[in-house]
């Protein structure tokens, strides 16, 4: 009986650690993610209140993207959302930073233009209720591991297009930029096999970028 006891008493102190794990987990998570909000807000906050000018690769290239409904992710305070909302898109941004909607809101008003805005961690948000809700996509200067690239499939309708515009190895080799948030050489292109490349193009002066557009096939 003792024995018995005592294996009862070792399974809830399992359980406990277990648990007090789990919440330790995701307090380090909240705590790490507040961090990065915070530096962002700052960054957004020192910011002069002007729109900065849009991506290049995607001025140069929008004849290539389809029109009507466009997810900005991780759009920022709206340089490339702006410029496709005046050129004829239906905008949906997506963003964790306050200030940076406070500043697209700003510009919003100024231009009469209407762009949705969500407030969201990419790092968690799983875009319920926008399942193939996307003609076209756009990720400018960001990166995140885990679910994103899985979400950024669910939210494209069939035949959308993705334009992928980001920092790659050669910017962390020449600047020392954190090797997390650069593009592993055909990275996107092994994530996105599914997609048939539209185009691709590299960027070498001042910054290094992998610029691709890459339509749904199915
Ligand atoms: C380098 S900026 C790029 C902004 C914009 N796409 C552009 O090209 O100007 C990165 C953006 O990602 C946002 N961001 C970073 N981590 C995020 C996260 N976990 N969830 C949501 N947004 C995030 C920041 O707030 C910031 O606006």
């Amino acid at each position: 009986m003792p024995n018995f006891e005592f294996k009862i008493c070792g399974f809830f102190l399992k359980l406990l650690v277990l648990f007090t794990n789990f919440l330790l987990t995701k307090k380090i998570k909240f705590l790490l993610m507040n961090k990065q909000k915070a530096k962002w807000n700052l960054k957004f906050s020192e910011r002069e209140n002007e729109l900065l000018k849009p991506d290049k690769f995607l001025t140069e290239n929008l004849a290539l993207l389809k029109k009507g409904k466009l997810a900005d992710v991780a759009c920022g305070d709206g340089r490339n959302a702006v410029y496709l909302a005046e050129n004829g898109f239906d905008v949906s941004c997506f963003d964790f930073s306050e200030v940076a909607f406070q500043k697209l809101n700003t510009f919003t008003f100024e231009k009469k233009i209407k762009i949705e805005t969500t407030l969201c961690d990419l790092e968690t948000y799983n875009f319920e209720g926008f399942e193939n809700c996307f003609d076209s996509v756009l990720v400018s200067h960001f990166l995140l591991q885990g679910k994103f690239f899985e979400n950024l499939k669910k939210i494209l309708k069939v035949g959308g297009t993705l334009v992928y515009s980001t920092f790659n190895l050669k910017q962390h080799e020449a600047t020392g930029f954190r090797k997390e948030f650069c593009l592993q050489e055909n990275e996107i292109l092994e994530a996105f096999n599914d997609f048939e490349l539209v185009k691709f193009e590299q960027t070498e002066n001042e910054v290094f970028l992998d610029n691709y557009i890459l339509r749904k096939r199915k």
